[in-house]
């Protein structure tokens, strides 16, 4: 192998044909193989069996929580988020079965109502405008692109969106907020600096209701002996004078179940209580029995800190294994991709030659490897450069996973050669 950019036409025509002859091979073993979301695998969803054990579901005070009522999440749950997330048990409402849906939920009462420092509903104002920096979680964007947001692009950097352009951008009044997902973002892996967090919090916004989603979904997700962590974003807006600025968001999606865990906001008390009020005509409870099961088996932080070494111990190997193959076999090659090295969270991002990402997507999926769609982690799944795929090591196994990252580097190397030779 060589450096393609360096090769002459002839030296590539004969590369390509054999790697054209590998891809076949790979085709003919019929391959059905998912790299697209990131799912916990088997191994992990069986690591919180033992908490469906019966239990019993009277709380500390005696309260029966299979029985209607506390709408904001039962003491003990709203205490164990309250450690997770650096706040106080005020500062919680513990939600249902997903983060998501609850940052929906948000952004859907800032339409309809407002938050509580808003002049009038966003619905009312001529146009909403939403910070997105890019790549991100698609399916933040989906919510504010439902709601008819104009999304507005910011470039993701190693220490988070490029707050040089996100200062500008919140000059305008009709920008009402960002998507953030600080620890160990979504794709890149990429953690906030203290700086991005500060100048977030002490910003100036020329809407006074901009509100920063703070999803902390990977919050104790950690894949290395050195956790990563980021500043308090509530403390650092409190201390800048915009405590009714942040909502952050985490679930244990990914530290239990998937669609049956338990999701948390955490917030300003203004905000908290702002938000039950509103949230009153929709619910009388969540399922609190599930909040029960989850704190009488993970117990504190520590509790979850010690369950998450467990998943470590079955992702980290996926994530190396990924990495090694896009190393042992791109490396040579030239600058043909380059890949994020994440600490945490759930994915990897590859960066391939500019213009070859849907073909790489398109050449694994006719051999039998589904990726995320090219683009899918920007708005309008539109990635301008055609640049960027979202790897998600976590749900094949590490056999599969060895098949499809060789498949996948063949067909980096193809899709390259084929721009470089058109
Ligand atoms: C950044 C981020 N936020 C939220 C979610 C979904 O969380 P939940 O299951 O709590 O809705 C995911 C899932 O992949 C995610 O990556």
């Amino acid at each position: 192998m060589a450096d393609y950019f360096k090769m002459s036409s002839e030296e590539r025509q004969s590369e390509l044909e054999q790697l054209r002859k590998v891809y076949q091979e790979y085709q003919s073993k019929q391959l059905q193989l998912d790299m697209s979301r990131g799912k916990p695998c088997t191994q992990q969803l069986d690591l919180s069996m033992d908490m469906l054990n019966p239990i019993d579901y009277h709380t500390e005070t005696g309260f029966d929580s299979r029985n209607y009522g506390v709408l904001e999440g039962l003491p003990e749950t709203r205490r164990f988020f309250a450690e997770l997330l650096d706040v106080q048990p005020e500062e919680i409402i513990v939600g249902g079965n997903s983060s998501l849906q609850m940052m929906y939920y948000l952004i859907d009462l800032g339409c309809r109502r407002g938050f509580v420092d808003s002049p009038r509903p966003w619905s009312q104002e001529e146009t909403v405008k939403f910070i997105c920096p890019v790549p991100g979680y698609d399916r933040h964007f989906r919510v504010t692109e439902y709601f008819g947001f104009e999304l507005i692009r910011v470039d993701m950097t190693e220490n988070g969106p490029d707050m040089d352009a996100v200062e500008e951008l919140v000059q305008d009044p009709s920008v009402k907020g960002i998507w953030c997902v600080p620890l160990y973002s979504n794709p890149d892996g990429y953690v906030y600096s203290d700086e991005t967090v500060r100048r977030l919090a002490a910003m100036k916004t020329a809407a006074p209701d901009f509100k920063i989603i703070w999803d902390d979904a990977y919050c104790v997700h950690h894949l290395t002996d050195e956790p990563q962590h980021t500043l308090n974003i509530l403390q650092e807006c409190r201390k800048a004078g915009n405590e009714l600025r942040p909502l952050i968001q985490c679930s244990t999606s990914k530290i239990t179940f998937p669609g049956a865990g338990v999701s948390a906001v955490a917030a300003d008390e203004k905000n908290v209580t702002y938000i039950l009020k509103n949230m009153m005509p929709m619910l009388i409870s969540y399922d609190k029995m599930n909040q029960l099961r989850h704190v009488r088996y993970l117990k504190n932080k520590q509790g979850v800190l010690e369950h998450m070494k467990k998943h470590r111990a079955i992702l980290q190997p996926k994530f190396e294994l990924v990495k090694e193959t896009l190393q042992r076999r791109l490396t040579p090659c030239g600058k043909v991709a380059w890949w994020t090295d994440p600490k945490g969270g759930y994915f990897i991002s590859l960066y391939v030659e500019d213009g070859c990402a849907k073909r790489v997507v398109e050449l694994c999926k006719q051999a039998g490897v589904v990726l995320t769609a090219a683009g899918a982690a920007y708005p309008k799944e539109y990635d301008p450069n055609d640049h960027h795929i979202r790897i998600a090591p976590s749900y094949p196994t590490l056999e599969e996973l060895e098949t499809a990252s060789e498949l996948l580097t063949v067909c980096v190397r193809i899709a390259v050669l084929e721009k470089l030779m058109q």
